[in-house]
């Protein structure tokens, strides 16, 4: 039985006022046991307040980004043993922003990932297709293609989670359909067998894209998703809670 993973991706969002605000509402709300596991995803700079508030709470840290190397002559990255040493639990692996506006490749994506899982840490592999790809019929492929290099050389899947995420569905208000999320998902869920065998069974697989309370039913109720990446909508405590209970199982 895998428990679902509904994650807060506040991207540049939030000062370290408003953060502290924030996770003192989202405290208030959520319960010692909620049934589901929540974790958040705020800016670098904000990751030790945000690890100070989290403390003892059900409510794990995530980091929006990782440098692949341990260490090194990298100037302005962020090494995986730096969030370890914060207490992050999770980690964005090519989400499509960074994809797109920072030019990171599969390959580099990969390097993500194994970076990720050999400190320990959740790696979130993010794929998805645009929408050019999606009407000339190439959704699976890309995706397929994404998976096959992001997941290229690591050993176990471990606590690996896959976020199932189209391009044209992010921050643009205009969810997936629901039927198509799942057989994108199914889909993924048959390559990490095929992949990984039996140990692909706890990875946990999202979906992400204009995720909001009105619609998380839709996606967090279908047997083959795992959980939502919420950008936007979990800006909003109240809004990422509301998503976060249509998970509960
Ligand atoms: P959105 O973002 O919920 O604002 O569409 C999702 C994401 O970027 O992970």
């Amino acid at each position: 039985m895998r428990v679902p993973l509904v994650a807060a991706n506040w991207k540049m969002h939030k000062t370290a006022w408003e953060a502290r605000t924030y996770l003192k509402r989202l405290l208030d709300l959520v319960p010692p046991e909620p049934g589901v596991e929540l974790a958040v995803f705020p800016s670098f700079p904000l990751l030790p307040e945000a690890a100070r508030a989290l403390r003892g709470s059900p409510v794990r840290l995530g980091a929006q980004n990782v440098h692949p190397e341990p260490a090194g002559a990298y100037t302005g990255e962020v090494s995986v043993l730096q969030l370890a040493e914060l207490g992050v639990r999770y980690v964005l692996c090519g989400h499509s922003e960074r994809r797109k506006l920072f030019f990171e490749d599969d390959r580099f994506v990969g390097g993500k990932v194994r970076a990720v899982s050999a400190a320990g840490l959740a790696p979130i592999l993010c794929v998805g297709e645009t929408l050019e790809e999606r009407k000339t019929g190439r959704a699976w492929p890309v995706v397929e293609g994404q998976l096959a290099l992001g997941l290229e050389g690591l050993g176990s899947p471990g606590g690996l989670v896959v976020a199932y995420e189209p391009v044209w569905a992010i921050g643009t208000g205009v969810a997936a359909h629901p039927a198509d999320a799942r057989e994108m998902a199914a889909r993924i869920r048959a390559w990490l067998r095929d992949r990984f065998g039996e140990g692909s069974e706890g990875v946990r697989i999202q979906y992400g894209g204009s995720v909001k309370p009105e619609n998380a039913g839709e996606f967090l109720r279908l047997p083959e998703l795992d959980g939502a990446l919420v950008g936007g909508a979990s800006l909003d405590p109240d809004a990422f809670w509301a998503i976060a209970q249509t998970a509960r199982r």
